[in-house]
């Protein structure tokens, strides 16, 4: 186990696994998802899904990792046998994806922070369009992802423990601290009450399939769960490790990032008068609006600061999304990590040069005659949120069928004396084996209906 790396420490497990958690999705596709899908009926939902479905996946994939020591497709491969290395396969697959995509949007917020910085963005009037014209300029954009990717590559290439630690230590307490202060900003602007009333007093006759769908969705990408990705981090925990306690810790840091952004947000926009449902410029157009008022000095800083952390957030989640096929090229083919590092991040990149251009400036990607999604960035997020959500529905009929339910519960015993007899079991236990392959497979079958065919004659 040793020559594979550890993290050193349980704060560093909890710190990566947090890092690789808290993300572009929680400040910035959380709250665009909670505007678009209801407010605060999608919170409610989103918060019923970590705590059933989620938390249970959670747990289960990072005991599978660090009882098989491996990779994701090595660990399904050494408990399973069979053809279950393929499930592993098919979650780096996804991961593959993701980060392909991923490293977009974190150009676009790389980009603004230079330009805030920079003094060049403030003084616009309106930042919509602005954001349109933005996302367009190619030659900016393709600079700020490709040093995007260049800094995950050289952060994984150091190997686990040393660049991922440390860069969390900073990074989320400064998260935690410029939220608050925006939100203490926020909720003394006239009208911000509509904002709070709109994200935490839910209206249930609101909630629809699609709500469920998409929090649902969500609260997996958020949780950087059904890919392997928590198998592989798993794969480098020891086993004086608590993995309940160290799973509840993550996702109540993960959880409480996405609630605080959009406890952010939601009041900025009720009091300037915009719309809460304008999808994925949400948070760049409602933000610098809300750092131009601010006043031009105060605005640069705290804008600075803020696009900044949103950088290093993504930063930990981009380093844990290509850890994910590194290890399973590290470990299988026995290939030189810092090659394999530099292939794969190319090769990713120009994955993700589709959804760049999709955005407006090739007219083709931008138009794709699918239900529902306009574009290849959103399509590819898409097919990514199945991937995730069907991925964690085999990830527990792999435990329930194959591996078997007393092996988790053993392993989940390690590190954690009184488990066997607790209240935790009986949950784990009943999740895992009815209630996670039972919802998460109907799930799975309705979200791909809907995406592809649309499902609004089922329940709006
Ligand atoms: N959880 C990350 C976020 O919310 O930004 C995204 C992500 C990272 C998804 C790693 C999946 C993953 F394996």
């Amino acid at each position: 186990m040793s020559n594979r790396g550890n993290f050193s420490s349980r704060i560093g497990f909890i710190l990566a696994a947090a890092g690789s958690a808290v993300g572009l999705g929680n400040i910035w596709r959380f709250p665009f998802l909670a505007g678009t899908n209801g407010g605060a009926g999608f919170l409610f939902i989103y918060l019923i899904c970590i705590a059933t479905l989620c938390v249970p996946v959670m747990i289960g994939e990072i005991a599978i990792g660090r009882r098989a020591l491996s990779d994701a497709y090595g660990s399904y491969n050494k408990l399973g046998g069979g053809k279950w290395g393929y499930l592993g396969l098919y979650g780096i697959l996804a991961g593959v994806f993701i980060l392909s995509y991923y490293n977009v949007v974190a150009g676009w917020a790389f980009g603004y922070f230079i330009e805030i910085s920079f003094g060049n963005l403030l003084n616009h009037q309106d930042f919509g369009s602005f954001f349109g014209e933005y996302v367009n300029q190619i030659g900016p954009l393709f600079l700020f992802s490709l040093g995007f990717m260049v800094m995950t590559a050289v952060i994984v290439s150091q190997g686990i423990a040393k660049g991922i630690e440390a860069a969390n230590k900073i990074m989320m307490p400064g998260l935690y601290l410029i939220l608050i202060g925006i939100i203490i900003y926020s909720l003394t602007l006239p009208n911000a009450g509509a904002g709070v009333n709109f994200y935490l007093v839910p209206q249930l006759n609101e909630i629809t399939s699609k709500t469920i769908f998409y929090a649902l969705c969500q609260a997996f990408f958020s949780l950087s769960l059904g890919m392997g990705c928590l198998i592989t981090y798993g794969s480098y925990v020891t086993k004086d490790q608590n993995i309940v306690k160290s799973a509840a810790i993550i996702s109540i840091a993960d959880t409480s990032v996405a609630f605080l952004a959009g406890l952010m947000v939601f009041p900025l926009v009720f009091s300037l008068g915009a719309e809460p449902g304008q999808g994925p410029k949400l948070i760049f157009v409602i933000l610098t609006q809300a750092f131009q008022q601010m006043g031009p000095l105060t605005g640069r800083i705290v804008g600075g600061a803020f696009f900044l952390l949103i950088c290093f957030a993504a930063l930990t989640s981009t380093i844990s999304l290509l850890e994910v096929p590194v290890a399973f090229l590290v470990d299988q083919k026995k290939l030189p990590r810092k090659v394999v590092v530099w292939s794969m991040s190319g090769i990713i990149f120009l994955l993700g040069l589709p959804s760049m251009f999709s955005q407006g400036i090739v007219p083709f990607l931008n138009k794709l005659p699918i239900h529902n999604t306009p574009d290849m960035l959103s399509l590819i997020s898409d097919l990514c949120d199945i991937a995730l959500v069907s991925g964690g529905c085999l990830m527990t009929i792999f435990i329930r069928n194959r591996w078997k339910i007393e092996n988790l519960h053993e392993e989940l015993s390690i590190g954690n004396p009184g488990y066997m007899g607790s209240w935790l079991k009986s949950y784990i236990h009943y999740t895992i084996m009815y209630i996670c392959p039972v919802l998460l497979g109907i799930m799975s079958v309705l979200v791909i209906t809907d995406k592809f065919f649309g499902l609004e004659w089922l329940w709006g």
